[in-house]
């Protein structure tokens, strides 16, 4: 397969693992890049030290190009992204923030940098920033997807920029793969599908609950870490919608925010009395968001725990190896396009 994607990350199949925190961890990073397609590993959540071992177990198994994400809204993602730098990795990928001065230090090395974005204003001001490519993310995703369905919004970005977009948002077979292509895409990106995969580190627990949840068994709102977010219908995503809370909540929760922020206890405490409630709040969002998040991926817990999952969860039946994946939707492709020439005539 040839696109502008395979030929600017030297790649065989314009085919993506999003990076997913605790999921897209080094082994499926390397089994999806040495299947020929590209991983991205997920620094979220993790400690610059922790970033630079799982780069350097990254490059331990594969020898293709691998990305890794920043995203800038998690706490720490700033020390994370000066790991990435000095580590030279070959992608990049950035999301959630202002990513001008990151493609400059990435260029200097010869890096390439892909920007993760909701809307044509932030597509535009990527592409501005110095991004070599997109990955627009359509309402559909898991995570924090955008207020608009990846079919109405990556033609509208395909449209608006020069740089080469990456559709992500309700991909997981041929089908997508095609109709992505056709959307003025050159490439997908999947996350919910490689989550239900042989290499896959996400709790068992997840992997049935994927087979056997609709596209109708997920749930988008604010409530969770504070950004619109896609979270598998559960106990545990119910509840914590409900959960009400106050500026006091984030006192309460302050020993929790400051091991997320790896700031001493003192400071955020302090931090929290001089912000205002708005903030409070937010903050107490977030750390009750992340530990939930935590829960749900790792544990398999749905009553304490929550889950991202995107609505293409519904055509997702079986848990195949990654390297089955990439060849069943590359197959699948070229049948779709034969098929849809046949209709065409
Ligand atoms: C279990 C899980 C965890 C995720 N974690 C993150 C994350 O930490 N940061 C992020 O930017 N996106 C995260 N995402 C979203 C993906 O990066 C991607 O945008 C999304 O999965 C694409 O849509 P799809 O699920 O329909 O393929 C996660 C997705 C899943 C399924």
């Amino acid at each position: 397969m040839k696109t502008r994607i395979t030929e600017l990350l030297k790649i065989k199949y314009p085919i993506i693992l999003s990076g997913m925190s605790w999921i897209s961890v080094p082994e499926l990073v390397a089994a999806v890049s040495n299947a020929g397609g590209c991983g991205i590993l997920a620094t979220g959540v993790l400690r610059p030290d922790q970033t630079r071992e799982y780069i350097q177990k990254t490059r331990a198994l594969t020898k293709k190009p691998f990305a890794a994400n920043v995203t800038f809204y998690f706490p720490g993602s700033e020390k994370n992204a000066k790991v990435i730098i000095e580590e030279k990795v070959p992608i990049v990928n950035y999301s959630l923030g202002k990513g001008d001065w990151l493609a400059k230090e990435v260029h200097k090395y010869g890096g390439v940098v892909i920007a993760t974005v909701t809307t044509l204003k932030h597509a535009l001001a990527a592409q501005r920033d110095g991004a070599d490519a997109l990955i627009v993310t359509g309402h559909e995703a898991a995570g924090h997807g955008g207020a608009v369905t990846s079919l109405a919004l990556i033609p509208q970005i395909v449209d608006a920029v020069e740089i080469p977009v990456i559709a992500a948002g309700g991909f997981a077979d041929g089908r997508g793969l095609v109709t992505a292509l056709a959307l003025g895409a050159e490439g997908i990106s999947m996350g919910t599908r490689f989550m239900n995969t042989v290499e896959s580190p996400v709790h068992e627990v997840q992997k049935k609950l994927s087979i056997e949840l609709t596209a109708f068994d997920t749930i988008y709102t604010d409530k969770f870490d504070g950004l619109p977010a896609r979270m598998a219908d559960t106990k545990g995503a119910r509840r914590l919608m409900k959960r009400r809370l106050n500026p006091l909540s984030a006192l309460f929760l302050s020993r929790r925010i400051a091991k997320l922020l790896d700031l001493p206890w003192g400071k955020i405490f302090l931090g929290i009395m001089l912000s205002g409630p708005k903030t409070a709040v937010q903050m107490a969002r977030m750390a009750i968001g992340f530990r939930a998040f935590e829960v749900g991926t790792i544990a398999g817990d749905n009553v304490e725990g929550i889950l991202p999952i995107g609505q293409i969860t519904g055509i997702i039946k079986d848990t195949p190896t990654v390297k089955e994946v990439i060849e069943r939707i590359v197959k699948e492709a070229n049948e779709v396009v034969k098929n849809v020439e046949k209709k065409l005539k």
